[in-house]
């Protein structure tokens, strides 16, 4: 056991004397969790081998599961991928810094395990403050996960990290809650046509806008080349439920009544925990539920959290009621999708 320390970050002024301790902490082959805009990361020195090991250790993530590589600057960028394309360029004129990641042609510089074997590297530059300062301080590209234990929902705040990682890991910097919520889209820029591999807050529309077609990964086997779908991801202790909302409309009577029906039903088996925008009221000690709005926006910035506030309330199952899947909102659905072990639609 190490002890942790946590250091509070002026998230958007990061203090100079606390970024350069983390960054020593980083350039001395250790590992930092920090805010980016998406979620927390845990970070190693890309270019160190035995410290890029150390990130699999503390997260216990399978070592066929590449790790996303972090830049702040296209020097940086190219310490790191041996070629960009055109259209790798034209995405990185338009949503860098961002919540986009990039799967390039890998250099030779980068440690062999933040590829898991793969001859491409999976690399974006956050928009956050506190991980762009923590970039050039190091002055080193940072491989970064998610910061939570393998499996369970990704870090939005420092006590999420502390949760999962106390005592495994250096240092947290504490930058308070991260904006997005959730992690960013990834897209394979090696295949003839780019593939998206994992949705995210940058839309697959925003990015045909600018380099026309692009597909999403779909069959086995081009989910095969992003490795990290293949784990079921997310998930709280219990067991979750995810109701889809219609597609066509429905008034909120007609999904209140819905969702009071299905949490009746499981209340007679165990605790039920509900998470959803439409409210529901139902009068049982072994009833608890939290309420977000109905926006991708607000189900992004709140879902992890939400699911670990619920979990540890100790239900048998959770309900989740689902978001439109337009835009923003496929990118949050493809997570409670991976979340829960149940999918229910509401077209009966
Ligand atoms: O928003 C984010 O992307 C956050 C923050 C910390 O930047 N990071 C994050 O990392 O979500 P992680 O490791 O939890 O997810 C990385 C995803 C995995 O699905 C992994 O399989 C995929 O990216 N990936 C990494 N390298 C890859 C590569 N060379 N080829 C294909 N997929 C890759
Ligand atoms: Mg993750």
């Amino acid at each position: 056991m190490k002890k942790t320390i946590t250091l509070q970050v002026n998230a958007a002024k990061p203090q100079a004397e606390f970024i350069e301790q983390a960054a020593a902490v980083i350039r001395r082959g250790g590992l930092v969790a920090f805010p980016t805009e998406t979620v927390y990361g845990l970070g190693a020195d890309a270019l160190n081998e035995a410290a890029v090991q150390k990130i699999f250790v503390a997260k216990g993530r399978p070592a066929d599961n590449p790790l996303i590589v972090h830049v702040c600057s296209r020097q940086m960028l190219d310490r790191v991928a041996s070629r960009v394309s055109a259209a790798a360029e034209a995405l990185i004129a338009r949503f860098w810094e961002g919540p986009l990641t990039l799967v390039l042609p890998r250099s030779e510089a980068l440690a062999q395990t933040v590829s898991a074997g793969l001859t491409t590297v999976a690399v974006r530059m956050p928009s956050h403050p506190m991980a762009l300062a923590l970039l050039a301080a190091a002055d080193t590209p940072i491989a970064a996960p998610s910061a939570n234990r393998s499996g369970r929902p990704s870090p939005t705040t420092a006590a999420h990290v502390l949760e999962d990682l106390d005592g495994r890991i250096e240092m947290v910097l504490d930058g308070g809650t991260t904006p997005i919520g959730i992690e960013s889209t990834v897209i394979d820029m090696t295949a003839d046509v780019p593939l998206i591999l994992r949705p995210g807050w940058i839309t697959r529309e925003a990015i045909e806008a600018v380099i026309g077609e692009v597909r999403q990964a779909a069959s086995p086997d081009e989910l095969k080349r992003s490795p990290g779908t293949r784990y079921r991801h997310y998930s709280p202790r219990a067991r979750v439920i995810l109701v889809e909302v219609p597609k066509a409309a429905e008034d909120r009577g007609e999904a209140a009544a819905r969702l009071q029906h299905l949490c009746r039903e499981l209340l007679e088996t165990g605790k039920v925990a509900l998470l959803s925008h439409t409210p529901v009221v139902i009068d049982d000690a072994n009833f608890t539920t939290l309420r977000l709005e109905n926006s991708a926006t607000d189900y992004a910035r709140r879902i992890y959290a939400a699911l670990r506030e619920l979990d540890e309330r100790r239900p048998d199952v959770i309900v989740v009621e689902g978001i439109g899947e337009t835009h923003e909102g496929a990118a949050v659905m493809e997570r409670l999708r991976r979340a829960a072990s149940t999918t229910v639609t509401s077209d009966e």
